[in-house]
């Protein structure tokens, strides 16, 4: 991969680290309408940044949308995997939104900041593993 865009990336990787670390700063201390903005910017730069990911660095889904074709190699692998990464991650944050959007619910929100850190930090990791280090 180009370097300066897996530069780029791993620098918006942190962004979104930090983004999500004022979420639950937020949470702990039961600020419901910071706990809201942070995870809002959260959601909205997690979108900017998969959907590049998408149309300019994973290679096109082939075969069906998500399952893998037949004789598969390790890097379509890799590709599928992490686009379907990406529908789990935005799934979730999208979850958190709307629990304080919706109803401010704080606690289930909170409830489900450890399934997100933890999909997303293993995403992440991932990516700067062994996607941004693809010759
Ligand atoms: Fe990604
Ligand atoms: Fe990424």
């Amino acid at each position: 991969m180009i370097e300066d865009v897996s530069d780029r990336l791993t620098r918006e990787h942190r962004r979104l680290d930090d983004l999500f670390g004022r979420f639950l700063g937020a949470a702990r201390s039961g600020n419901a309408d910071a706990a809201l903005d942070a995870i809002r910017e959260f959601d909205q730069a997690l979108r900017r940044h998969t959907e590049e990911e998408e149309a300019s660095v994973l290679a096109p889904p082939t075969g069906h949308k998500f399952a893998p074709s037949e004789a598969e190699s390790a890097q379509e692998r890799l590709h599928r995997e992490l686009r379907l990464e990406h529908v789990q991650v935005r799934e979730v944050s999208a979850m958190i939104r709307r629990l304080l959007e919706e109803k401010s619910d704080l606690g289930g929100a909170s409830s489900l900041a450890g399934n997100l850190a933890r999909r997303w930090d293993a995403h992440t990791a991932r990516e700067e593993r062994e996607l941004f280090r693809e010759p």
